[in-house]
């Protein structure tokens, strides 16, 4: 049976792509591995699908049909070692200790607890709360924070977030191919230097309490860090502001919000079954590098592979606070293998960050109007009101 929930999801993916609907409508009958024309090779399998992004010799993210072939084109092709040689590993080695889950804490306590607290205040006075709009505000106050931008107001946040989610809509229209045309790589290399216009001096100056300085200090060059800054950007900005006011959503959506008022420890367990049930990146594309098996499919070299994470994290069922730890699809919503999310902790953490606040005005939110955000990469809402009883 569909919940209201359930029906609400649903209205936020159709509009961010009919297209995108209809596919991961269409991963729960193809089976868990099928070729579709034009398309691809869909994976709705979670075992297949961590056995594919973890089969490194046979799969890769910068051919086409990946992300990194998009970033090639727009930064240069010496993305394709950062993103998928040597280079990566050895940048995946030096930044660990940099993304940890105390880290990632303290970052969101900084740059958030205060923006948090005046939401918090707002809500308690009996005043409506976009929280989409406060999600595009607090991700943009941590992208700014991250990449050294100067961080003044919430309008300046909005458009860190936009300039952020201008860049990555770039991908939009890549079903079918990742190839970009001129105009496109033009206008994205224009959204690139305006993100990373103060990177160059928070990487030569910052301290190592600071991301861009703590990378100077394990031996990041400019150019390294500075395309480590866009990809953040791109992929930690649209992702985390759509888990964030989709969980806000289910959680009142499903009649949980009483509970965990009553049990805020159970916040922990409420931005995982937000992460799983929204899946904010619903399909993570691979380029097959060399022939393989994949269960019953034979991939060739050149063929390009769509894991349907949302369909296949959906699978389980709806938002369910009580529902165990999966461990078919772990935390499949960030991926696997060696590209698995390096921002996990960051998102985690500002989603418990907004949660807490939310939970801080001591009375459970209901949601009082919503709009789903049309034709966009990442589907999320355009707008979701809320209010306390
Ligand atoms: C709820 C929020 C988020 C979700 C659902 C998400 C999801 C993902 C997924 C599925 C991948 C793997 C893509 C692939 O294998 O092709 C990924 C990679 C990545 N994410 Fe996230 N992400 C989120 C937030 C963030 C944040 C906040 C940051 C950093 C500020 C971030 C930074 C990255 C980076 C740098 C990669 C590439 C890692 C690599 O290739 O080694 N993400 N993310």
């Amino acid at each position: 049976m569909t919940t209201t929930a359930q029906r609400h999801e649903s209205r936020v993916l159709f509009a961010s792509r009919p297209a995108l609907w209809a596919l991961l409508r269409a991963g729960r009958w193809t089976g868990p591995v099928r070729r579709v024309p034009r398309v691809g090779w869909l994976v709705a399998d979670p075992v297949l699908a961590r056995r594919l992004l973890t089969d490194h010799a046979h799969t890769s993210v910068v051919g086409e049909g990946g992300v990194g072939h998009l970033w090639a084109q727009v930064l240069g092709d010496w993305v394709t070692e950062l993103f998928d040689g040597r280079g990566h590993a050895a940048l995946r080695a030096r930044v660990r200790d940099v993304f940890t889950e105390a880290s990632a804490r303290a970052h969101v306590d900084r740059v958030l607890a205060a923006r948090l607290a005046v939401a918090t205040r707002e809500l308690s006075t009996g005043a409506e709360l976009d929280v989409a709009d406060l999600a595009r505000v607090l991700v943009g106050r941590v992208v700014a924070d991250l990449l050294g931008l100067p961080l003044a107001d919430d309008g300046t946040a909005r458009e860190r977030f936009a300039t952020a989610e201008g860049l990555a809509a770039l991908a939009l229209g890549t079903g079918a191919s990742t190839a970009l045309d001129p105009a496109t790589v033009a206008t994205a290399r224009d959204l690139v230097a305006r993100l990373t216009a103060g990177v160059a001096d928070e990487w030569a100056h910052a301290g190592p309490d600071r991301l861009l300085g703590r990378c100077r200090e394990l031996g990041l060059g400019l150019r390294e860090t500075e395309g480590l800054a866009v990809l953040m950007a791109v992929a930690g900005t649209g992702t985390a502001a759509s888990a964030m006011a989709r969980t806000v959503a289910l959680v009142a959506d499903t009649g949980t919000a009483p509970r965990l008022l009553a049990e805020p420890d159970r916040v922990p367990d409420a931005v995982r079954e937000g992460l799983r049930v929204s899946t904010p990146a619903p399909v993570v594309g691979r380029h097959v590098t060399a022939d393989t098996t994949l269960g019953d499919a034979r991939l060739r070299a050149g063929d390009r592979v769509l894991v349907l994470t949302h369909a296949i994290d959906n699978a389980a069922g709806g938002f369910d606070l009580d529902r165990p730890y999966e461990p078919a699809t772990r935390q499949l919503w960030f991926g696997a293998g060696r590209h698995q999310c390096l921002g996990a902790a960051l998102a985690k953490a500002e989603l418990a960050g907004l949660l807490h606040a939310l939970l801080a005005t001591g009375r459970p939110w209901r949601v009082t109007g919503r709009r789903a955000a049309r034709r966009v990469l990442v589907p999320s809402y355009a707008e979701l009101r809320i209010a306390v009883s």
